[in-house]
């Protein structure tokens, strides 16, 4: 999704601007843009397609202003092309600006400001943004230092949609202005200079003293002050948060690519996320007030997500309806927000996503909370729009993650919903105390077990390459390892753009069967004991039709007919997919590199998702 940055300071802006837009790269999109105030004047450059290609304009490097916007944008309103593309200029070239979200009433702001004689150069619904600052700017007759600001807080008022705004003006040559509803964006605090982004990585290498914006607050920033205001312009005072991420952790760090570093940061990711929470054997989770009472009265759970995010709460489902007895319903975002789910006060609502911008995953928080249910959001980054919605907030300590493909917040995921399981469960008392002691000791191993399994990825990457031409595979598993097949299924469809389907493994006859023919891909994940049985069964009524099969197992089955068994360390299946998804996430990497693909960004997609 579009991406912003800013700067104001000391420094030339430009190469700070395009550095920062580099860094946004993975969220996706199709064309880049600056805009700096050089003398008295607003200069944009932009163009279509990559950070490179504005990087490459002739003139950009005469840029020496030190206060500037920009963006990347992923196209919603008008198709990808440079009229399109951010920052927007209004008529006079005294506004410019740049914007994520979309204005749902751009149409009726339009026919309003053309009325009044302003014309559009592109087809988005950016550009009434900065005609109605002009407007709204001329319109004021008070001559005082927050003209500029009531211009903004009028235009604001106009607006109905999902915003994060940055605006320069010629008006005010030493100020920036940003605001921002429903769509991330955060300053980054400088000494004698402030950045902006609408993501932390993009800005960590200068600073890591943050402001978080609120919905509807507006921040007036200049070289060495940073004014907030609410919607009404009163004055406010926010905290400086500081954020531990190292710059590092936003690199490749020698690795060829993100995706790959972000698999091999997985046993530190959860290390950290368990050893944060679970201590000498004990869980403790801050924050959380969850008595054994509100716990016993519960009559659901919901985990709600999008993609990724909700196949980990397909893994979690297992952990809490064993030990804590509460049914669970594990739902996509975009389903619940628009299926009228019954929720009530007994209603537990936990909402996962890494980025915490998800914005159907943020819809489907409000309409619980509006239904009277306690929510909890399961977040990897500090201060993100969900934990600032939920009523209660716990976090993965993944890092930042650069990859479009999840994969180190997949896990953490997973391993942070499970510890929140067990710590349900002690409190509740409803299951034997020695079955969530072993699973504790056998999470501690996790991380070691994942290390093991990374020494040794050349079987893998041999199959890949075995089978980086096909059209189609298919992902089959039972349980749990049917839960983690669908995101072994996911990653593949992301990065390589190959079909997959997957199906629990019982489903074979019902159907999907038809589909197996000499030569067709199956991964098979077959981690659960008491169901590894059943599942060779289903097994070999693929090897008999001819399928090349790549079994990810934990257990000692005959090879009989396989093409490729990764053998994996033992662990309780409640938590085997933590261990089963790194071979799938290596499969899916080593066949994207087969093609030759672009593995962290792949086509059509984006890192964080901050519009329906
Ligand atoms: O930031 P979120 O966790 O809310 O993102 C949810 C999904 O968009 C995300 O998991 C997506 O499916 C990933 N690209 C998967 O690799």
């Amino acid at each position: 999704m579009c991406g912003i940055v800013g700067y104001i300071g000391n420094k030339k802006a430009m190469p700070i601007l395009v550095n920062g837009l580099l860094r946004l790269e993975y969220r996706g999109y199709d064309s880049a843009g600056i805009a700096t105030i050089e003398d008295d004047k607003i200069v944009v450059m932009k163009n279509k397609g990559r950070v490179n290609n504005l990087s490459n304009l002739s003139g950009i490097d005469k840029l020496v202003g030190t206060i500037g916007i920009a963006h990347t944008r992923w196209a919603t309103h008008g198709k990808p092309s440079k009229e399109n593309s951010h920052p927007h200029l209004d008529n006079s070239k005294s506004f410019a600006v740049v914007h994520n979200g979309i204005i749902e009433n751009y149409h009726e702001l339009k026919n309003f400001l053309i009325e009044k004689g302003y014309e559009f150069l592109s087809t988005t619904d950016t550009e009434v943004i900065p005609n109605l600052l002009h407007y709204y700017f001329n319109q004021d007759s008070k001559n005082d230092e927050k003209k500029l600001l009531r211009a903004v807080k009028n235009t604001c008022k106009d607006l109905k949609g999902s915003y994060a705004i940055e605006i320069l003006s010629t008006y005010n040559k030493d100020k920036m202005i940003v605001v921002r509803k429903d769509s991330p964006l955060v300053i980054g605090k400088g000494l004698e200079e402030n950045y902006i982004s609408s993501d932390i990585p993009a800005i960590l290498s200068y600073t890591k003293d943050f402001y978080l914006i609120d919905d509807n607050e507006i921040a007036e920033l200049s070289r060495d002050k940073i004014k907030f205001y609410d919607s009404e312009l009163n004055e406010i005072i926010k905290p400086v948060k500081s954020i531990e991420w190292g710059a590092l952790s936003a690199e490749k760090d020698g690795y060829e690519d993100f995706m790959l570093k972000e698999i091999h940061e997985q046993p530190r990711a959860i290390r950290e996320t368990v050893g944060a929470k679970l201590d000498n054997g004990k869980i403790e989770i801050e924050g959380l007030e969850f008595s054994k009472e509100y716990l016993e009265n519960l009559n659901k759970i919901y985990i709600v997500a999008c993609g990724t995010a909700m196949h980990a709460g397909l893994v979690a489902k297992a952990t809490f309806e064993k030990f804590c007895k509460i049914p669970v319903e594990v739902d996509i975002a975009s389903e619940f927000r628009y299926r009228d789910p019954l929720i009530d006060e007994r209603t537990l609502c936990i909402y996962i996503s890494q980025s915490g911008e998800t914005a159907d995953t943020i819809a489907a928080l409000k309409l619980a909370k509006s239904k009277g249910a306690k929510t909890l959001a399961i977040s990897n980054v500090i201060g993100s729009s969900i934990t600032r919605e939920a009523d209660y907030s716990i976090y993965t300590h993944a890092g930042p993650e650069i990859a479009v493909a999840s994969t180190k917040a997949y896990t953490s995921q997973v391993a942070l919903l499970v510890i929140l399981g067990m710590y349900f469960a002690e409190k509740l008392e409803k299951v034997d105390k020695s079955e969530i002691n072993n699973l504790k000791s056998d999470i501690l191993k996790i991380p070691t077990q994942i290390e093991e399994i990374l020494k040794n990825t050349k079987q893998i990457q041999e199959f890949a390459r075995k089978v980086y031409k096909e059209k189609d595979m298919f992902f089959l598993g039972r349980g749990t390892d049917y839960a983690v097949s669908l995101e072994g299924s996911l990653k593949l469809k992301e990065i390589s753009y190959i079909h997959s389907e997957s199906y629990a493994s019982g489903e074979l006859k019902h159907g999907p069967i038809a589909l197996i023919e000499n030569g067709v891909t199956v991964v098979a994940i077959m981690t659960n004991p008491s169901l590894v049985e059943k599942s060779i069964s289903n097994i070999q009524e693929v090897v008999t039709r001819g399928a090349k099969v790549l079994a990810i197992t934990s257990e000692d089955i005959k090879n009989d007919g396989l093409n490729e068994v990764i053998k994996l360390p033992k662990t309780n299946p409640l938590i085997s997919p933590i261990l089963s998804v790194i071979p799938m996430q290596l499969f899916a990497y080593y066949i994207s590199k087969e093609k030759g693909l672009d593995v962290d960004k792949p086509r059509n997609l984006a890192k964080s998702v901050t519009v329906e």
